[in-house]
């Protein structure tokens, strides 16, 4: 084997604020595997991650949940961290860009940067809400697209005709947090002074850390010319403070990569015995022979293959060797859709499948291009069934039982030789498909000899073999050569499978290791085979399916949360026009029938009269009323939604309800002498 190689891995560090959804996990699993197949030949790979903590957003969340930033992002952590173990994502360290070594680390590289004449200061123009008495980034203005004349657009692009423009351009604008008029309000602001850097990063995104097409993008931005980089921002702010500016804090987009330093920093602090800055300093010292990996979606190329090596240049530290860029996830060929209920987070899907389907089903369809991946629900259930349970797990379940039945342990002898020399020939082909992030090229490979493999046992049916006279020694080397080759599969499975390899393991009685070319294994004995994997059943995708449109539906019927509420801090939405809101239409509703529905935690179907016609509407009232009090009662829908199909029927129709939730959900009651049908404005 090689020698042993040093190895620093990250994914991106996921925002505070947020679930992590299945949209993530394709970064994530697509870095474990790779990950795994390293510490598995042997090599001293390390994976980092930390959540990312700071920014206006974070700090607006936090906000509108009552609580503290430090408290939010706690809880954001454990969940995160919690979500990630059940999906068998094992870094060595997890650390929140919110900590000390951060603070530190980012610090010092500013201190690099300004010593190096790379930090630029002016006095810039910026929208302000002078109501909640902060600067406001783009996104949170709306107003009117001064090109279309589109309502409810953002502040610097409008998504009817494209337009982009500044803020100021905007008829009309409105701060999403406050509601208020933004003012326009001077300060004092930092730059990183990226143009600088052209002629070296002109260089370096060619000299082999990108895939092509990545390299390829970055040149039409580096032809065009380099900006600027503004990396602070204005108090109130939840960062750090910027040394020697007070009320400035570093824009999160700084520190953020920092923060895989900063994890590794805290990850060495950890080991026993090792001298954390001298460790620290041979992995990021300019020339370092260890190697740092990180794995990116295509979406924040620019901040990891112009900003970050430009940071890290002037800050006499290392580049990174590899930026690994991934393409986006689509559900069903569609974008990920809270409404068709294929925004899937990854606690919904624990609740109802087992983590390793998915992990293989990403490693069968990644690759290491951007192209976008996509999980079509039927083909994966096809897929995992076909291959995993049909194929790889059904060797062990039709061989295992008759070297049992022989005495548990296995021949010395090789059945057919020719047979496992494909399987010997195959090993370096599929590891260097792994090394080089071609997972779905190595599945293709581990499937096809799957496929061999189950001809040999069924052209040897050793199962009638084993009725006849005298065949032992025959039975036992078929169904030994039967385990090896599952032995094989497993072991290249194993970065993607660790629990059905674990399993696997405790039946074979060996720990899977891929230090060396795979070998045949002969004589020694083996455990009791168990059910390693069961199929996907096409019952439970779809119940997380409709879990995700019922947790929807049960969003939605809070019209008006009660002003002493905790939703009461919830910022208002953006404004609508009055002909917007004329479109909706109200009707007075006489509930004629209510009842459970089966299957579901927090509908209740209702049948509703209006005055003739005659809707059938789920609501997610169920915590707050028995359906018997409701039935003869009036109430108030929105009469012309558009019809929405779930699990249980269609839609037809919303009922108004407000309240803070739980038991707490008051159904909107008319005035007496209303009448069924009736306009409501
Ligand atoms: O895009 C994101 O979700 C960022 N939170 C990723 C940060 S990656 C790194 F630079 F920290
Ligand atoms: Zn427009």
């Amino acid at each position: 084997m090689t020698e042993r190689r040093k190895i620093l891995v990250t994914s991106a560090l996921p925002y505070a604020n947020g679930s992590i959804h299945l949209g993530h996990l394709v970064e994530y699993i697509q870095t474990d595997i790779w990950v795994r197949f390293q510490k598995m030949r042997g090599h001293e790979c390390t994976y980092v991650c930390a959540d990312d903590a700071h920014g206006t957003a974070i700090m607006l969340k936090a906000e509108q949940l009552g609580l503290t930033p430090e408290q939010q992002i706690a809880n954001v952590k454990a969940e995160h961290e919690q979500d990630f173990a059940d999906f068998h994502i094992a870094f060595d360290n997890y650390h929140s860009t919110h900590s000390e070594e951060n603070r530190e680390l980012s610090a010092y590289i500013y201190e690099k940067l300004k010593a190096n004449g790379h930090i630029a200061s002016r006095k810039i123009t910026q929208a302000y809400d002078p109501e909640k008495e902060l600067f406001l980034a783009d996104r949170y203005i709306k107003g009117t697209c001064p090109k279309c004349k589109t309502d409810d657009q953002y502040g610097d692009n409008c998504e009817a005709c494209g337009a982009t423009y500044s803020p100021t351009e905007l008829i009309n604008p409105k701060s999403v947090i406050s509601g208020a008029t933004p003012v326009e309000k001077e300060s004092e602001h930092f730059f990183f002074k990226l143009p600088e850097f052209e002629s070296f990063l002109k260089e370096w995104t060619r000299a082999g850390h990108l895939q092509d097409e990545v390299a390829n993008k970055l040149a039409e931005w580096l032809d065009s010319g380099l900006q600027e980089w503004d990396i602070s921002r204005d108090a109130p702010y939840f960062g750090f403070e910027i040394p020697g500016a007070p009320g400035k804090f570093f824009y999160v987009w700084l520190d953020a990569p920092i923060g895989y330093l900063a994890s590794f920093k805290n990850y060495l602090s950890k080991q026993e015995g090792v001298d954390v800055a001298a460790t620290f300093h041979d992995y990021w010292k300019p020339d370092s022979s260890a190697e740092v990996y990180h794995f990116i979606g295509k979406d924040i190329v620019n901040f990891h293959a112009l900003f970050w090596p430009a940071m890290l240049s002037s800050a006499q530290f290392r580049t990174p060797t590899k930026v690994c860029v991934h393409g986006f996830l689509t559900v069903n060929g569609k974008k990920m859709s809270k409404s068709r209920g294929t925004f899937i987070n990854a606690r919904s899907y624990l609740d109802h499948l087992n983590p390793e389907y998915l992990r293989y089903y990403f490693a069968a369809k990644l690759s290491a291009s951007v192209d976008d991946l996509d999980l079509n629900l039927e083909d994966f259930i096809q897929r995992v069934n076909s291959d995993l349970v049909g194929k790889v797990v059904n060797i062990a379940s039709r061989t295992a039982k008759f070297v049992q039945k022989s005495g548990g342990n296995l021949s010395t002898t090789i059945a057919d030789e020719a047979l496992w020399q494909q399987f010997v020939e195959a090993d370096q082909v599929i590891a260097n498909c792994f090394e080089n992030r071609e997972f779905g090229k190595a599945m293709r490979e581990v499937m096809a000899l799957a496929d061999a493999a189950n001809e040999y046992i069924a052209a040897q049916a050793p199962w009638a073999l084993a009725k006849q006279e005298g065949t032992e020694q025959q039975v036992l080397d078929v169904c030994t050569l039967g385990l090896n080759m599952f032995r094989a599969l497993m072991t290249w499975l194993k970065p993607v499978l660790p629990q059905v390899a674990a399993d696997a393991e405790a039946f074979l009685q060996e720990s899977l290791s891929w230090t060396a070319p795979i070998a045949f294994r002969g004589g020694e004995a083996i455990g009791q085979f168990k059910p390693l994997l069961s199929r996907v059943e096409k019952e439970k995708v779809d119940a997380m399916i409709e879990a995700g449109k019922e947790a929807l539906a049960a969003q939605q019927p809070a019209a008006a949360p009660a002003a002493d509420s905790e939703l009461a801090k919830e910022p208002l939405a953006a404004e609508i026009s009055f002909d917007d809101f004329a479109k909706v239409d109200l009707r007075i509703a006489l509930i004629k029938d209510a009842q459970h529905v089966e299957g579901a935690d927090k509908l209740l179907q209702l049948t509703l009269d209006l005055g003739g016609e005659t809707r059938n509407v789920f609501s997610g009232i169920k915590s707050a009323y028995q359906p018997e009090e409701l039935i003869g009662k009036l109430t108030v829908m929105v009469a012309n939604l558009a019809p929405r199909k779930m699990k249980f029927g269609t839609s037809e129709g919303m009922v108004l309800a407000a309240g803070p939730g739980k038991k707490e959900i008051y159904l909107l009651e008319p005035h007496e002498g209303a009448k069924p049908g009736q306009r409501v404005m």
